[in-house]
């Protein structure tokens, strides 16, 4: 029977790990663990071909959700993988959560809706689950910053939303003043989501703990922080072999990755983790059957140092700049 069922669903499918959802502040449903696609921390052997590659093996060891953004340039790659996931009949459409991004030359009102038609037409998609304003400040399409209020941008991703493009909208790398700005009333739609940096070296406590008392779900990318970064020579500890880390990989029988993205998940964050590699792919998602518990979880955050991966730096003193407190 278990050899039929095997048979049946495919080998892969039986070993999928589902990540568990999240209801958001508007009714819909997040898997609380994304594929990451940023190229940041992409080596340079890595092509767009990989992203497709890397969205079919995600799918298939279990992921729901694909994080995505105009700016990385592979909405198309994530689109074509999603397709041939449905197309094997892996997934519905329906089952799967694409978060995708407007970029900061956007950010007048009337340029989101055709930007989110733009990312759709790229992603094959008639509708993403989650569009997330990118980043607070805004620029023209030479980089230089221009004045323009991310209140403003909002009301073009309320116009998205009540068009039915996006299911949900949200917020990335703002800090807790600016999340403020969008309680009141008069603003119309709360941010379902902020996306934010959240690793050991940058732990995040208080962004974190406004979002979530605001109901306002946090998701966390560059999850590994400088573990991982092309950055990390001489940045702070800790890395994959550091005695915390690995006493508590051997506690839970997990490895050191799968012990950091449970930081995250035991913080109630949502991880969003990059990898093209089919095996950290699996490794990744593999993280639910246990949770750290609270003096685990402040043991890491003592390596925080509210140092990030991603600053930003050349955009310090534009407008709305977030990274200043
Ligand atoms: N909203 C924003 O402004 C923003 C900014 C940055 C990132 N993001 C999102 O967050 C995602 C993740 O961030 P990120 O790419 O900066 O960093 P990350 O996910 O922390 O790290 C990715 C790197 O870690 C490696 N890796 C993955 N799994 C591993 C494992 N189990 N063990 C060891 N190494 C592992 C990957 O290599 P392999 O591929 O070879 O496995 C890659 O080099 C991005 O892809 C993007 O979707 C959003």
């Amino acid at each position: 029977m278990i050899v039929l069922l095997l048979f049946c669903f495919g080998f892969n499918a039986a070993l999928a790990v589902l990540a568990p959802v999240v209801t958001l502040n508007d009714g819909n449903k997040m898997p609380i663990f994304a594929l990451g696609t940023g190229r940041g921390t992409a080596k340079e052997t890595e092509s767009l071909e990989d992203v497709k590659q890397a969205v079919i093996w995600a799918i298939e060891a279990g992921y729901r959700h694909i994080d995505t953004a105009s700016i990385y340039g592979d909405e198309e790659q994530v689109g074509q993988g999603i397709a041939e996931a449905i197309a094997k009949g892996l997934v519905t459409r329906q089952e799967m959560f694409v978060t995708t991004k407007l970029w900061s030359d956007r950010h007048a009102r009337d340029q989101v809706v055709p930007a989110l038609k733009e990312s759709l037409k790229r992603l094959g998609l008639d509708y993403v689950d989650l569009y997330l304003i990118h980043f607070p400040s805004a620029v023209d399409d030479e980089g230089k910053p221009l004045n323009i209020s991310y209140l403003e941008t909002w009301k073009g991703m309320e116009d998205a939303k009540r068009q039915n493009l996006t299911k949900s909208i949200g917020i990335s790398n703002f800090n807790a003043a600016q999340v403020y700005d969008f309680l009141d009333d008069e603003h119309g739609i709360r941010p379902a989501v902020n996306e934010v940096e959240v690793n050991p070296t940058h732990a995040q406590e208080v962004l974190i703990s406004h979002c979530i008392n605001l109901g306002i779900a946090v998701m966390g990318y560059s999850p590994f922080g400088y573990m991982v970064s092309r950055k990390s020579a001489n940045a702070p500890p800790p890395r994959f072999d550091d005695p915390l880390i690995t006493e508590l990989a051997a506690k839970y029988k997990k490895t050191p990755a799968q012990i950091v993205l449970n930081w995250l998940y035991s913080r109630d964050v949502i991880p969003v983790a990059k990898s093209v590699n089919k095996k950290r792919i699996a490794e990744n998602i593999d993280i639910f059957d246990f949770r750290l518990n609270d003096e685990e979880i402040a043991a890491i955050a003592k390596f925080d140092k509210n140092l990030r991966v991603i600053d930003f730096k050349d955009w310090k003193g534009y407008p709305y700049y977030p990274f200043d407190y």
